[in-house]
């Protein structure tokens, strides 16, 4: 009897418990949209990809899908410094521009990537000798002018990629090491002179979840709201595995915890990467990531954007960054939307 009555007990606290903790996405008001632009409008979301400016330029029917499916775009490799910086002298907005004229003409939110990273700088910047003053000048100049030439059209920067080790220690970068933990708030406060209108993220990866390095992220925004510095968002990457991929319960809190910052928390590179060749088993393991990481963000009211690293398997960066690995993406190499955009679309299909 005694024990009838205590597995009746843990079985109601085990209700109780998960139920209360269930994300439930938020209301969306499309039924059998046209596209995924369409449905997300009724979740009052963006959906976006990250583009690449020579398949836009090449590509009628990559330019033809990102119009028709997306409302948000951020540019791949466009606005990285060895891009629109290549020499002290010279700054090459081609790409860029080609990317937020795009954007423009088709009314997409552009999110602009990166500011401040490790990666991709010129060698005129990384192998350079310069002294921290100098640095500082550099940096200052490059933030200024970079996004005082989108003031107005860019709605939101990532202005510091990846600041943090996998263990959550500060990351060594020429910024860090040769100016100081301070950069990353001078990066914020320079690009909010150059466009007090756009939204300042942080952007990192491998950050989604509860642990070690989300809680460094954490620590580290939370630092910046708290002495003022114009902070307006985090952006959680999300470049997963089927295997890795972290739980909707962690992610939905680890949100919420940003959340309860006053901070926007945007998905801001997604994609799942598979071991080639799939299976389509694989398919529709990974359609379930997505669709997990979407409800993880429409249960959350300050996750307004949700942006897949590409959307077509033709273009992606995996498999050069993941020998191996691929399919990771919504679109299959024939621009044939695999179950992963069939999960989107139903997620935000629902009322
Ligand atoms: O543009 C040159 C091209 O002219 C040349 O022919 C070719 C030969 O290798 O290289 C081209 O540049 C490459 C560029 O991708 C475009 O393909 C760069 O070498 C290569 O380093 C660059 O890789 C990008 C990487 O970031 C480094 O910037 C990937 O496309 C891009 O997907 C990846 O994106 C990063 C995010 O910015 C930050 N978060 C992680 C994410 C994935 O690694």
């Amino acid at each position: 009897m005694l024990k009838g009555i205590r597995l009746l007990y843990l079985l109601a606290t085990c209700l109780i418990v998960s139920c209360a903790s269930e994300p439930t996405p938020r209301a969306c008001a499309a039924n059998n949209a046209a596209s995924l632009r369409d449905a997300a409008q009724g979740c009052s979301l963006s959906i976006g990809a990250a583009v690449d400016a020579k398949s836009l330029r090449s590509d009628a029917m990559y330019k033809q899908t990102l119009s028709r499916e997306f409302n948000a775009v951020t540019p791949e490799n466009a606005m990285k410094w060895a891009t629109v910086h290549p020499t002290r002298d010279k700054y090459d907005f081609t790409d860029a521009d080609a990317i937020v004229d795009f954007a423009t003409e088709n009314k997409m939110l552009v999110h602009g990537h990166t500011l401040v990273w490790h990666n991709s700088l010129p060698t005129w910047v990384s192998a350079g000798s310069f002294s921290r003053d100098e640095l500082i000048a550099i940096l200052r100049d490059h933030i200024t002018t970079v996004v005082g030439r989108y003031r107005g059209r860019v709605a939101a920067w990532d202005v510091v990629n990846e600041a943090l080790n996998d263990d959550g220690s500060p990351r060594q970068s020429i910024w860090a090491s040769r100016i100081g933990p301070d950069y990353i708030e001078m990066a914020f406060r320079w690009a909010h002179e150059a466009d007090p209108q756009a939204k300042l993220f942080y952007n990192e990866d491998k950050a989604e979840s509860m642990e070690t390095k989300s809680n460094a992220v954490y620590n580290l925004v939370k630092n910046l709201k708290s002495r003022g510095v114009p902070i307006d968002g985090v952006g959680l990457q999300s470049h997963v595995t089927t295997d890795s991929a972290p739980k909707l319960q962690d992610v939905t809190s680890n949100m919420n915890r940003f959340a309860e910052l006053g901070l926007e928390v945007d998905i801001t590179e997604m994609e799942v990467r598979l071991k080639l060749p799939s299976s389509p088993e694989d398919l529709n393991a990974q359609a379930r990531v997505y669709r997990d990481m979407l409800t993880a963000c429409l249960s959350v009211k300050q996750c307004k954007v949700f942006v897949m690293w590409g959307f077509t398997d033709k273009y992606s960066s995996v498999p050069s960054i993941f020998p191996g690995n691929g399919a990771a993406l919504i679109y299959n190499e024939s621009y044939q939307p695999k179950p992963a955009y069939k999960a989107l679309a139903d997620l935000m299909n629902r009322r």
